[in-house]
């Protein structure tokens, strides 16, 4: 029976169902997995968790640096989150030679260079598959069952937050203050809610997913990142309209020129398979040059789920220590070249353009004059009809077209005494 000492750090949300399952698992685990994880020292700042989860006195500390210190544990588990404390405690466990798990992707996107670099260097294994995806396990796929192939594409809804925000906004109408204000009734979303709808929790995702599926380092902030917040519903009425659905994708593309590397609300026909993942649930669609299309659907946050994959990656830690933990380093040696991602002026895509116009003849002609002189071409249009001289927006889908002609005409456009209001620019994927 091989045996795994663990130290967890922090007992909030997932902490607490990482607790809860290894205890009451604990035999099953042993049985069926032939490892016996065993909790020796558990650290929360807040002392009310001892007794909350019956935590016998001798495993239980305030203080995370005494259960890293601690020579009897071989991995670490670290469930605080942000990156200020648990960047130092992550290196801390690092440097006294333990193991790491962790979910914490803000991290590993900010300063995976140090963390992996670490790593290799102290030849530990750092564990990190509930950071993308939640209890999907992606990460395992791409190190294991996709090694075969050279991975060219990644479409994902990698925030369960904005994809419930965008489903309730298209399934019941409701503006995104509305939305916003039900997900975090729902517990979906936090009080300060700027991570998940600025794209900025699946733009860290991303980044994680970049590393291992391309082979290399990619610097966070390269990352172009739009969120939902300026989606209106009348958007959202108008893609419906055209045959579209607007999700929140974060995308990366791998070309001789670089990769594309961008967070973004975005158009997809509604038969596109990720155009119906719904509510909170994320999906990653992976294009490798050998299998095509490989879609990993599941549930991305949440106690339950997290902790199904924190589980999993201590199995592997259980399974590759003492003797295989060179594969490992071989691994994350051959992450440490710095890919070249393009910036987001440079790529060509089709565009959702909305202007709220006023209502008079020649409207149009003024608009596609500047967008034919920035070479986009129009491939459908709506004009919702009012009385002369009233407001209405005009909807344009264009053909393929270069971002920076399409920000240089948009720039235009807004000068035009026909214009009232900001224009809406949206992305539009997958045909
Ligand atoms: N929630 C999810 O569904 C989910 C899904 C995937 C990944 N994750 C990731 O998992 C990690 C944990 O998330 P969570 O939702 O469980 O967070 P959480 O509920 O805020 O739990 C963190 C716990 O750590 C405690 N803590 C803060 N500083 C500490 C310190 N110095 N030493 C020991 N404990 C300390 C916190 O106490 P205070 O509350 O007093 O600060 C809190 O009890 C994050 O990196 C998150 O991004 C979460």
């Amino acid at each position: 029976m091989r045996k795994l000492n663990i130290g967890l750090l922090g007992l909030g949300q997932i902490g607490t169902g990482v607790y809860s399952v290894l205890r009451a698992k604990h035999k099953l685990y042993q049985k069926e997995l032939g490892v016996s994880f065993d909790l020796v020292k558990v650290a929360d700042v807040r002392k009310e968790r001892q007794r909350a989860l019956r935590i016998p006195a001798g495993v239980f500390t305030t203080d995370a640096f005494e259960v890293i210190r601690d020579p009897k544990i071989d991995v670490i588990i670290e469930l605080i989150g942000g990156t200020r404390v648990a960047r130092k405690v992550v290196l801390e466990a690092l440097r006294h030679g333990k193991h790491v798990v962790t979910a914490n992707k803000a991290l590993l996107a900010e300063f995976g260079d140090e963390v992996f670099g670490l790593a290799v260097r102290r030849r530990r294994m750092i564990a990190f598959e509930a950071s993308v995806g939640g209890g999907i396990p992606v990460i395992k796929a791409l190190r294991e069952g996709l090694v075969a192939n050279r991975i060219e594409s990644i479409h994902s809804i990698i925030n369960g937050t904005s994809n419930y925000i965008l489903t309730r906004m298209t399934q019941d109408g409701l503006d995104f203050q509305v939305a916003l204000k039900q997900a975090q009734a729902k517990g979906y979303a936090e009080a300060d809610p700027t991570l998940d709808v600025e794209g900025i929790d699946a733009a860290h995702k991303l980044a994680i997913l970049v590393r291992f599926a391309f082979g290399g380092k990619v610097r966070f902030k390269d990352i172009h990142c739009e969120g939902i917040s300026e989606i209106r519903s009348e958007d959202i009425a108008f893609a419906e309209e055209f045959g579209y659905r607007i999700k929140l994708l974060a995308i990366a593309k791998a070309s001789a020129a670089g990769i594309e590397a961008r967070v973004q609300p975005t158009l997809l026909p509604k038969a596109h398979i990720l155009a119906n993942v719904n509510e909170a649930f994320n999906a990653v669609l992976l294009r490798g040059d050998e299998v095509g299309d490989v879609l990993f659907y599941g549930r991305g946050a949440g106690q339950r789920p997290t902790t199904s994959a924190i589980i999993s990656d201590l199995t592997d830690i259980a399974k590759r220590m003492p003797g295989r933990l060179e594969d490992e380093m071989i691994l994350l040696r051959g992450l440490r070249a710095r890919l070249k991602v393009k910036n987001i002026s440079s790529i060509l895509s089709r565009y959702y353009l909305r202007f709220h116009v006023i209502d008079r003849p020649g409207v149009l002609a003024k608009i596609s004059r500047v967008l034919g002189a920035h070479s986009i071409s129009i491939s459908d249009c709506v004009q919702k009809e009012t009385s002369a001289g009233k407001i209405v927006p005009l909807i344009l889908l264009t053909h393929h077209a270069h971002e920076r002609d399409v920000r240089d005409a948009i720039r235009l456009i807004a000068r035009l005494d026909v214009i009232r209001g900001k224009s809406q620019v949206i992305r539009i994927e997958g045909n």
